[in-house]
């Protein structure tokens, strides 16, 4: 009896401990139907025609895949795709025909693709289109493009929109290396977050090859009307031609920043460094994509001042491309290093004046932000299930992780968590890793080592509560000192407008005073004497500055925000002009936000939106019906 007791205790704990082997590479993602643990996508092989006139790209993708299962299918992610055919092989030669079932979609997670496997097949063929709808793909007019006689296409992959255009395991757990060969129109050409395969011939037929395993959200295309500045011996910019000259000039600093990155964290491993600068509608300010940053053209500003979201997406090379979160709960992996980094490299480029500025921006951003959201979405390792994971990005991974770092970094020392870092995007290279193994590593290699500088920093808190703890740093610009002292004498009547000493201030500063005198200026009341007094007081800025007409994209922003606020009139026409032709979230969710906050400004942005809408991206759309409750009006 004791002995058969023990036989099937022994023989309970072997049969976990072998499935746990086998399914112990894969983690709990909430935001994907695939089984990598029993069959996992290796490698892609992509072939498309980009059919502009019906919007669609139609195709095929062939999936090499490894199988610890061999009884279990193969299961895939997939939004609005339609699955024409499938076909599976033994040797990646002979293809035979197969069968697969789509599941029923839900609203966040689309559809999973499921595909039974016979005996040692590693290789499946899907021939497949997209839907015009796609939310990973925008398709433009011409009249949406700077040269207005091409239309253009661009993907924005993450998180969870590579499935509306490429049938894979969509979960940042799953890396891939793979292949591309896209046919266009021939004026037009294609770019990827890839190496060019198909030298500078314009033919209307390109192929990629990434050699590197990356994971599906980083998977980019885009085609249009582009013409190539080279910035350096491995770094370069691509642009339509109206933008080419403005965006090689405002970009010149990009291989500087890559020597000073390697400097800080090591080699940049993916080859070359090129910059895409997309139409207006790119729902981001950037998106990392290997080799091939997108960017919006909003950060063109003539002056180099807004290249900071350059330093954010290079730094992604290092944290986030190498060192990936493994599910969207641990996206602050991805973007708090990447903040912290990217202000290291602003420091390492421009000094540390623009990096105090640019902390100080940001923690009081972070601040307003804790103000306004639900404790559970202020928690650095937030949990997202059920939810879309684009609501996850939030201050909270950007600012609170990027404090969180810099909060180690002042307690142990520069030098030493400078080595820390270098040795943590090494030691992980190459692989999706969660939150836990990040503080596994973080105790091995840096807390254990000194107890007691580890005592100074709540680990859990930082990770697991919302809020800031009492120690987290305040970084401050002695800069933007100065900058508060003009304003509050401004703000008294003791200075007028035209006398404030602003002649030399750059855009971090001006942000920082629009960001100051909006809080004093703008009256939360509704009687009407304090409503004139502050309109007047945009009257005075606005005469002397002349911020309506500003061209800097932050500028324009700040500005408009208050101008909605304080009900400055003159600023009409430039708010409807702005949301009319930009698209990045980060600046339209906030304006329709403040302008649905009375009855009027309700009714102005549904005027505004019923007409933009259609030319926005389907992540912004998205967005912006949840702001105003659209239902088709
Ligand atoms: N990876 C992000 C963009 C992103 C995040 C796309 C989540 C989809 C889902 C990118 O690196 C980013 O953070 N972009 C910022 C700019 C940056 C300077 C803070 C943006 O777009 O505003
Ligand atoms: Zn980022």
């Amino acid at each position: 009896m004791n002995r058969f007791v023990t036989f099937i205790f022994c023989f309970g704990l072997l049969s976990t401990f072998t499935t746990s082997m086998a399914r112990a590479q894969a983690v709990q993602d909430f935001h994907s139907y695939a089984n990598p643990a029993a069959v996992r996508v290796r490698h892609l092989d992509l072939d498309w025609n980009v059919l502009f006139d019906q919007k669609i790209l139609k195709g095929t993708a062939v999936l090499t895949v490894q199988r610890v299962s061999q009884t279990e299918p193969l299961i895939l992610d997939t939004r609005d795709l339609q699955i024409e055919k499938v076909e599976t092989s033994v040797d990646g030669v002979v293809y035979s025909a197969g069968t697969f079932t789509v599941g029923s979609s839900d609203k966040i997670l689309g559809a999973p693709l499921t595909i039974p496997l016979p005996a040692k097949a590693n290789r499946v063929r899907i021939h497949y289109s997209t839907s015009p709808g796609a939310s990973g793909l925008q398709w433009l007019e011409p009249a949406q493009t700077a040269g207005k006689k091409d239309p253009f296409v661009f993907t924005q992959s993450e998180a969870i929109h590579a499935r509306s255009w490429i049938p894979t395991q969509d979960t940042p757990q799953v890396r891939v290396t793979y292949t591309a060969r896209v046919r266009t129109p021939r004026r037009l050409l294609a770019v990827m977050s890839a190496e060019n395969l198909s030298g500078t011939a314009r033919d209307g037929d390109y192929s990629f090859r990434m050699r590197q395993a990356i994971p599906s959200y980083l998977i980019a295309l885009g085609v249009g009307d582009l013409r190539f500045r080279s910035l350096g011996p491995r770094t370069g910019v691509y642009a339509e031609p109206p933008l080419i000259d403005l965006a090689a000039k405002e970009l010149s600093d990009t291989e500087k920043m890559v020597v000073a990155t390697e400097r800080l964290y090591g080699p940049y491993r993916w080859g070359r460094y090129d910059i895409l600068v997309l139409p207006p509608s790119f729902p981001y300010g950037g998106m990392e994509n290997p080799r091939l940053t997108f960017a919006t053209p909003t950060i063109l500003a003539g002056d180099k001042s807004l290249v900071s979201l350059v330093a954010h997406e290079l730094a992604h090379s290092w944290s986030g491309n190498l060192v990936t979160n493994a599910t969207w709960r641990d996206f602050w992996l991805n973007e708090g290093f990447t903040v912290y980094l990217e202000r290291r490299i602003l420091e390492a480029v421009y000094g540390r004046g623009r990096e105090e500025m640019e902390a100080a921006l940001g923690l009081r951003d972070l601040k307003e932000e804790l103000a306004n959201l639900e404790d559970r979405d202020e928690i650095l390792h937030i949990d997202l299930k059920g939810r879309d994971p684009d609501d996850g990005s939030t201050d909270i991974p950007y600012e609170k992780g990027a404090l969180f770092l810099r909060h180690l970094e002042q307690t142990f020392g520069r030098a030493p968590f400078d080595r820390f870092l270098q040795s943590y995007f090494n030691h992980f290279a190459f692989q999706s890793i969660t939150t836990d193994q990040f503080v596994a590593y973080l105790k091995q290699n840096l807390l254990d080592s000194n107890p007691a500088l580890a005592a100074k920093v709540p680990i859990d808190e930082w990770i697991n509560q919302p809020g800031l703890p009492a120690s987290a740093p305040q970084p401050t610009s002695t800069a933007f000192t100065r900058v508060e002292e003009q304003a509050r004498l401004w703000l008294r009547g003791e200075l007028t407008a035209a006398k404030i000493p602003a002649a030399a201030w750059t855009t971090q500063e001006w942000l920082h005073f629009l960001k100051t005198v909006q809080d004093e200026v703008s009256v939360p009341t509704s009687r009407e004497g304090d409503r004139v007094k502050a309109a007047d007081r945009m009257v005075e800025l606005d005469q002397a500055f002349h911020l309506t007409r500003s061209g800097n994209s932050e500028i324009a922003f700040q500005w408009l925000l208050m101008s909605i606020r304080n009900r400055y009139e003159p600023a009409n026409q430039r708010l409807e002009e702005f949301l009319m032709t930009i698209g990045r979230r980060k600046f339209i969710k906030p304006l329709y936000e403040e302008l649905a906050k009375t009855p009027e400004g309700k009714e102005r942005a549904l005027a505004i939106y019923r007409q933009a809408r259609p030319t926005y991206h389907p992540i912004a759309v998205t967005t912006i019906d949840d702001v105003l409750k659209w239902s088709g009006q």
